[in-house]
């Protein structure tokens, strides 16, 4: 049994990635097809050992189509997501256009894998924010033994985060300090190179951005409404990886020997933490990888039952690409999709 696969921003950050993923884990693909927008209509993309030419979404029949998996933004997802799903192809989408919908579910294989059976009401499901993957990834196997009250979060979000063009930028703005030239600031509010900005995403009214409100609505929605979660989001001038400094209140005792064995045993987590010079995950080190890595989990005696922690991952696969990917195998290896072009 094999899909017909389409990838939507196939020229993005996201999309490359989704290319690779696909490659990598072997999903049973009958044929991928790359599309973005006109803009780069003809223009390549490597699946594998392959080239694809990328067609645009605009020209492109999903009446064949069996997964579509959307990494084009919010807007592009708003128009185009409900149209792809009535022609029958299950829209897998990595924007916040659907998430927060009741008739979608947002879905961590690894924390939520039962809810994806009502992706039937509107045939979308949807891909959380990229740090809230990674959170949830290491937090649902301690909050089903100690049960988690409260969440405090500091995040250190990559550039690829805000898509090739963030990623440009610090590379654009870092050459221009080292060789004395302008530095243009175009995608973030200020420079990058060699500094923090505490602002991803537009302000709310009570003072916290969108990305903060994410965490807290997506880590409700995917694993339990009654955690309470704080979060400051921060971008950092690292090409890939997101790193947080995470703080829990737990309801029940937890030491930091039982997280770390909870964790060690946890699908899609693996824990790094020696006490010593280096006994610790980076971003650089992410990049690249599937894990959700976890280091320097401690007792925090500041509160009853707390525990602080650092947790890292590469917020284009597990924040993106390979979470999508793992929902289309879900899909598969639960029987929920079947192709709609039998093999000859
Ligand atoms: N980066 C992350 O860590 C991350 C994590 C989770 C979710 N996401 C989400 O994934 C999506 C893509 O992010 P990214 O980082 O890959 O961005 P990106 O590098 O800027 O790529 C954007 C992609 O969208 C395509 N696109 C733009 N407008 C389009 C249109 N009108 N029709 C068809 N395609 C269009 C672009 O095609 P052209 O080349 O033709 O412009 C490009 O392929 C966003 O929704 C983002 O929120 C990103």
């Amino acid at each position: 049994m094999s899909f017909k696969v389409a990838i939507v921003g196939a020229t993005g950050n996201v999309g490359r990635e989704m290319l690779n993923i696909l490659e990598e884990r072997g999903f049973p693909v009958s044929e991928v097809v790359a599309l973005a927008s006109r803009r780069s209509q003809g223009t390549e993309v490597s699946f594998g050992d392959r080239t694809l030419k990328v067609k645009a979404l605009d020209q492109y029949d999903f009446s064949d189509t069996d997964i579509c998996i959307m990494s084009a933004g919010g807007n592009v997802s708003k128009e185009w997501s409900p149209k792809i799903g009535k022609q029958g192809c299950v829209v897998i989408d990595n924007s916040s256009a659907f998430r927060y919908d009741q008739d979608v579910p947002l879905i961590v294989p690894e924390v939520n894998p039962d809810a994806i059976s009502l992706f039937t009401r509107k045939n979308i499901i949807a891909n959380p924010n990229c740090s809230t993957a990674q959170l949830v990834v290491a937090l649902k196997p301690l909050h089903d033994v100690a049960t988690i009250k409260r969440v405090v979060v500091a995040t250190y979000q990559s550039v690829s985060g805000a898509g090739k063009e963030g990623m440009d930028e610090l590379f654009t703005q870092t050459r221009a300090v080292f060789v004395a030239d302008t530095v243009d600031v175009k995608k973030f509010t200020k420079r990058i190179a060699f500094n923090v900005i505490p602002h991803i995403d537009v302000f709310l009214d009570d003072g916290f951005t969108k990305e903060e409100w994410k965490m807290v609505a997506e880590t409700k929605k995917m694993l339990d409404p009654k955690i309470k979660l704080t979060a400051t989001c921060v971008r950092v001038p690292v090409f890939i990886g997101h790193s947080e400094a995470v703080n829990i209140e737990f309801e029940k005792p937890i030491t930091a020997d039982e997280a770390r064995d909870i964790l060690r045993d946890a699908p899609g987590c693996q824990v790094l933490d020696k006490r010593e010079d280096g006994g610790y995950i980076t971003p650089l080190e992410s990049a690249g990888e599937d894990a959700t890595f976890i280091s320097r989990i401690r007792e925090d005696s500041t509160i009853d039952n707390g525990l602080s922690m650092w947790i890292v991952s590469d917020n284009l696969r597990k924040g993106a690409a390979l979470n999508a990917v793992q929902i289309a195998e879900l899909l598969v290896e639960r029987g929920l999709i079947q192709p709609k072009k039998k093999a000859a």
